[in-house]
């Protein structure tokens, strides 16, 4: 068969230092930024025997080695509305555009249903991976399916919601199907009236004080309230929430609360309490603090920076002592959110 790297332009031992929120300089073997399925599909074909590793925004990867094997950033362009009525559109987006230049579209077209998913870093395809959420809402509370290509065999394949074995933070592509499908676009259900607006964070509830609640009233506010809590990752390397909040049972949150009466904790389900990451790595001082090139931000404490010139072996470690200090201090083990390679 004709090998058609010739043909792709693929780019060896390239830094991806722009190309992840943490700002990390670590080269990959080789990097292809694929524009369309057929390139998708051909240089899959082309490269069966090395290690795949899709990029997206970067936004939620924390890059500790070098990148063995062929990194594809994802640059599908297209935004479609595929069907309309009175009270819904259905839209067709591709993965690469950005998650929230989609957003504000959406705001812009009283579109209703992402306006809470404001300023999320990376791109759409990512968004299904692990289940973006914010503020109340979650992809999976808009999502109809999405498209994917098998990175074995190339072929493509839709997924429905239900499908996507959605949970907190999670799906089929963080768990069973990890590294089996590459997403190419995701369609969601919007509402173009009769908008169900969720401002049941009191945070949300408070910005937009005596303003009118609608798309735009509530994106705004929650811009606010990101950009005040996360910092800039054009400013400090991050990765937005670096642990999962736990999810413990009702047991082991009393017996806790006993011990911490200040603990931060949610129902979430019966007999299910979601403990607030931030609350449990803020008690153990570690808010505003910096080791060496890596720190914890000072307004919201889940969130680990690159202070110029660190390396992810640094907040590889820096995320390890947290997660024994953790343990030792409160018997719970964080998982980390972001994808550690
Ligand atoms: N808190 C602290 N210390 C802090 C920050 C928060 O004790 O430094 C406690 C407070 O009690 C606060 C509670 O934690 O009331 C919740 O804080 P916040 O609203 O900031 O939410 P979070 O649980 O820390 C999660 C998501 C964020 C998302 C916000 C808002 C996870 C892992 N993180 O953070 O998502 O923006 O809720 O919905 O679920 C991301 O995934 O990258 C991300 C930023």
């Amino acid at each position: 068969m004709l090998n058609r790297n010739f043909d792709l332009d693929i780019k060896s031992n390239y830094s991806l230092e722009k190309s992840n929120t943490f700002g990390l300089d670590i080269a990959s073997e080789s990097f292809f930024i694929v524009k369309n399925l057929k390139d998708l599909k051909n240089i899959l074909s082309d490269n069966k025997t090395k290690k795949i590793t899709v990029l997206g925004g970067g936004s939620n990867i924390l890059f500790t080695k070098f990148l063995d094997g062929l990194c594809l950033k994802i640059d599908l362009k297209g935004i479609d509305i595929i069907e309309e009525n009175k009270n819904n559109v259905v839209i067709n987006i591709m993965a690469g555009e950005n998650w929230h230049d989609f957003v504000q579209w959406c705001v812009n077209k009283g579109f209703g249903g992402v306006e809470n998913l404001s300023l999320i870093p990376g791109l759409v395809g990512a968004a299904p991976i692990q289940n973006i959420g914010a503020y109340g809402v979650e992809l999976k509370d808009v999502f109809i399916s999405c498209n994917t290509v098998n990175i074995k065999d190339q072929t493509e394949k839709e997924f429905d919601k239900k499908n996507c074995l959605f949970g907190y933070r999670t799906s089929r592509f963080k768990t069973i199907d990890k590294n089996i499908y590459i997403i190419t676009s995701i369609k969601l259900r919007l509402t173009k009236e009769k908008h169900k607006y969720n401002i049941s964070y009191g945070s949300v509830k408070q910005e937009i004080g005596n303003r009118e609640i609608n798309l735009e009233s509530i994106s705004n506010a929650i811009i606010k309230i990101r950009k005040s809590k996360l910092p800039d990752t054009n400013i400090l390397g991050n990765c937005g929430s670096f642990f999962k909040n736990p999810v413990i049972n009702e047991s082991k949150y009393f017996e806790l609360k006993k011990k911490f009466p200040s603990l931060s904790a949610f129902k979430v389900e019966k007999n299910q309490y979601k403990i607030s990451a931030a609350w449990l790595i803020e008690f153990l001082k570690y808010k505003g603090r910096s080791i060496g090139n890596v720190g914890v931000y000072k307004n919201q404490a889940l969130v680990l920076v690159n202070l110029g010139g660190a390396t992810g072996k640094e907040l590889l470690s820096l995320a390890n002592k947290i997660t024994s200090e953790v343990y030792y201090n409160f018997k719970i083990t964080l998982q980390p959110e972001v994808e550690i390679l």
